[in-house]
């Protein structure tokens, strides 16, 4: 499945009457699965939540951890940047290696990596030893 496809159906439906700013996000898996999410505004404005984070939450919910691919896809002047938050929760689940294709309606505009977005980040073995 295409991950353009996939990001920018679930950005039509996204819920952004506060900024008006609709983002898709879509994730493949190893298993070549994808899950798409898009932002949920809420009037208390801190209850929001991110496209990246409605994804990774279908992925967890259907038995999926390992992403392979990441696309993000909104509709700016400026090419769309994963807020700091959304870096933290692709971390989690996304090799630092793995491509994040960062895209406009139209098609890929950049490409990174969760490394390069999030260097240093805490990670597992910040906890020290179990
Ligand atoms: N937003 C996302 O969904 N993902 C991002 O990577 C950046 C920002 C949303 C949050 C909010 O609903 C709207 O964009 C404006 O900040």
């Amino acid at each position: 499945m295409d991950l353009l496809e996939a990001a920018l159906a679930a950005r039509a439906n996204a819920h952004a009457p506060y900024s008006g700013f609709k983002v898709g996000a879509a994730l493949r898996c190893a298993d070549g699965s994808v899950f798409a999410g898009c932002n949920v505004e809420n009037v208390a404005l801190p209850q929001g939540t991110c496209a990246e984070a409605g994804a990774i939450a279908a992925m967890v919910a259907a038995g999926r951890k390992a992403i392979v691919e990441v696309l993000v896809v909104a509709d700016g002047p400026m090419t769309i940047a994963p807020c700091g938050g959304c870096r933290q929760k692709l971390a989690e689940f996304d090799p630092a290696a793995a491509p994040v294709i960062l895209a406009g309606p139209e098609g890929a505009r950049a490409r990174t990596q969760v490394g390069a977005l999030l260097p240093g980040a805490f990670g597992p073995l910040h906890l020290g030893p179990a």
